[in-house]
């Protein structure tokens, strides 16, 4: 058919204002009728195809979203284009909201369900089509955000916040805090601040006649760290980073938690995906002391070993896995200390952006000298979301 052309543009934008205003209608609605559109989409192939049936009208031709001011609702579409936001999400965890819908992850539900009017097979390639939206390929992608052990060393840059406590089933009780707050720089580095605290329990005779018993806090030694991703290769599912710690001396002296000298860590760590959402992480380093008289340098390695199950293929995660660790002084005769720590994490909000860990570190040798360990975390990425948002 041929077109007419318009000889007048401010009658067109009269035609086109209740036009867009039909759409947003129709797209308001579009959850609803999703339902029976399967047979229309069904002869879609390529993801680009589905993408510009099914969701160019909400996140745009470029996938940048469309206008908020055309769309008319909140909240607005995020942008694909920035790789910040685009390489950080599992493809799986996407997978999971095309076919559940936004609300599914704890999100607005103005994001529609697909599940019904897209097979499997469409919503992994319209997926993988909005990570393309993405142009640079130097961005690791959320695959290799593996669950957080206790102990071994992360190699994917985060933007999270974690508080971690450990306890000793000691006497007299002393439990160690731990608020670590880390931010990505560009696309393959981290900042990191540490912040340590131990509360502990007193108890000395004080003359002969009573014993004082009390509570105390101090200050460990604040620590910044440095961490770069050097490698990663999606095909081998593996990822490279190195990573450096400072400890400076600015604990309480006095309780004897606080090193009062420098100490430099680095360390490389790894992480290897395998197959059936198995994963092993690696870590190895040495804590090297400025002054090897008061405090010997130590080597370190840590590896964990785990797998993730998602209820119904897209839900919460629980990461089980055990991690083995190893230290040894370096000056000396003494002998490798060794742990083993059965521990999970699982996620506890819906949008699994808050998530909790556990464990037991039981020694393995100098067994007088080492209790057992409970060690716990609480960490949020906070770049996904408030710490009160994604519960529902
Ligand atoms: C009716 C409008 C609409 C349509 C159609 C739509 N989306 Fe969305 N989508 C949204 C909105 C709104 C959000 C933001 C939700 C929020 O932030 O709570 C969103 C968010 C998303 C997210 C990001 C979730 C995150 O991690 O922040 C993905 C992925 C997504 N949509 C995929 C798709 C795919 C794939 C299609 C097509 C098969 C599609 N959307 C079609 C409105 C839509």
């Amino acid at each position: 058919m041929k077109r007419i052309p318009s000889k007048n543009n401010k009658r067109s934008l009269f035609l086109f204002l209740p036009a867009a205003m039909l759409l947003m209608a129709s797209i308001n609605t579009l959850g609803a009728d999703l339902t029976k559109r399967r047979d229309d989409w069904s002869s879609l192939k390529t993801g680009k195809d589905i993408y510009f049936a099914s969701c160019v009208a909400c996140h745009g031709t470029r996938g940048q979203g469309a206008d908020p001011t055309m769309l008319g609702f909140d909240p607005s579409p995020p942008d694909f284009t920035d790789c910040k936001f685009t390489s950080r999400e599992m493809s799986n965890d996407w997978v999971g909201i095309a076919t559940g819908g936004g609300p599914m992850k704890g999100f607005s539900a103005m994001m529609p369900a697909f599940g019904k009017a897209l097979s499997r097979d469409q919503i992994e390639k319209v997926v993988a089509f909005i990570k393309d939206f993405c142009p640079e390929k130097k961005w690791p992608p959320g695959e290799f955000n593996l669950p957080k052990a206790l102990n071994t060393g992360k190699a994917f840059p985060e933007d999270e916040a974690a508080w971690s406590v450990s306890g000793g089933l000691e006497n007299p009780v002393s439990v160690k805090g731990k608020f670590v707050i880390a931010k990505r720089i560009a696309a393959r580095h981290q900042i990191e601040a540490v912040i340590p605290l131990e509360v502990h329990r007193i108890e000395h005779d004080a003359a002969d006649l009573y014993t004082d018993r009390r509570w105390e806090i101090s200050s460990g030694d604040i620590a910044a760290a440095w961490k770069s991703v050097l490698w990663f290769s999606r095909s081998a599912g593996n990822i490279v980073s190195v990573t450096c710690d400072v400890f400076f001396p600015t604990g309480n002296r006095e309780n004897g938690i606080a090193s009062e000298i420098f100490i430099v860590e680095p360390a490389v760590a790894i992480g290897q995906i395998i197959p059936r959402l198995g994963f092993i992480q690696l870590q190895g380093g040495a804590e090297l002391s400025t002054d090897t008289a008061t405090k010997s340098h130590v080597v370190f390695w840590r590896g964990a070993f785990g797998r993730t199950f998602r209820k119904g293929g897209f839900g919460r995660a629980f990461s089980p896995m055990v991690e083995v660790l190893g230290e040894k002084e370096v000056s000396g005769n003494t002998s490798v200390n060794w742990s083993v720590v059965p521990e999970f994490q699982i996620a506890l909000s819906k949008r699994q952006h808050i998530r909790l860990g556990a464990g037991l570190a039981i020694p393995v040798n100098e067994l007088d000298m080492r209790p057992l360990n409970i060690m716990a975390y609480l960490v949020w990425d906070w770049y996904d979301g408030g710490f009160t948002e994604g519960w529902k």
